[in-house]
């Protein structure tokens, strides 16, 4: 059973740990019950790189909303090639879909915050419930860099919504260290990134960013007063 108390233990356990020893450690602890999120963008190919290249037995997955940018699909397909391991894919329900685009079309997300947090909940939240159901451990590419709310980001959280603890491998990486991982190591990543694009989601709901803009100003940059948050990182985020 997870919980906060869980977390913190699990942080202070881990504290004098590199990455690869924190992730060894976890993988004995909680032995087949430890998996990857992948969105294909630049941190996550990092994570990507580390479980893939050692052989670590973690699983992987990502949450194919449908709206994916070819970009990403490609270096989806990449990634396949490179490691030639597998990454399960989780897909919205189909009449959640259905239902939703047919009574609101293609562009609910556009109209009303409420419209686009539907879209999100139907695309992601939920197909996430299903991927972590037997997870204990949720690793992400989070940064603590990626946006203001999200500065209080720490190594370990527990996610209420999902009943597991997330481990945000990454999250005191700065973005230097994550291209800088990515090109020593040939890490495939997102062609989108050489165009202006730095946090990538969905193709309607990103856009590229201009010098001096915040990293996540190019997601539904359309929405002044929202959290911009998908819904997948809003439980245990402020802990
Ligand atoms: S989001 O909430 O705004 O969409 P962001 O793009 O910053 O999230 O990604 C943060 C982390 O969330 C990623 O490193 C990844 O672990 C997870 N994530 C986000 N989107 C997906 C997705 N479509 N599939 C799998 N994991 C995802
Ligand atoms: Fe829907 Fe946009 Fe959210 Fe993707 S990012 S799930 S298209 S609202």
């Amino acid at each position: 059973m997870m919980n906060a108390e869980m977390a913190i233990r699990l942080d202070n356990e881990t504290a004098a740990l590199s990455i690869r020893e924190a992730l060894e450690f976890l993988i004995e602890k909680f032995p087949g019950k430890i998996s990857f999120s992948s969105s294909f963008g630049m941190e996550d190919q990092v994570v990507t790189d580390m479980i893939f290249s050692q052989n670590l037995p973690i699983s992987l997955f990502t949450l194919d909303t449908g709206r994916n940018f070819e970009e990403t699909n490609k270096v989806h397909n990449s990634t396949l090639s490179r490691y030639g391991k597998k990454i399960q894919v989780f897909h919205p329900y189909q009449t959640d879909i259905e239902n939703l685009v047919s009574e609101k079309g293609p562009f609910s997300f556009y109209e009303s915050v409420e419209n686009r947090v539907e879209c999100c909940q139907i695309r992601k939240v939920k197909p996430l419930h299903r991927a972590l159901k037997d997870v204990s451990v949720w690793i992400t590419g989070l940064r603590n860099e990626q946006s203001n709310d999200r500065g209080n980001l720490k190594r370990f959280i527990f996610d209420p919504a999902n009943q597991v603890i997330k481990f945000n491998v990454l999250f005191d990486w700065s973005l230097e260290q994550v291209k800088r991982y990515i090109k020593d190591n040939h890490v495939p990543y997102n062609t989108l990134h050489d165009k202006g694009f730095i946090s990538i989601g969905c193709a309607p709901c990103t856009r590229a960013i201009g010098p001096g803009q915040n990293i996540r100003d190019g997601r539904w940059w359309w929405e002044n007063n929202s959290s911009k948050e998908c819904g997948i990182h809003t439980n245990g985020n402020d802990q």
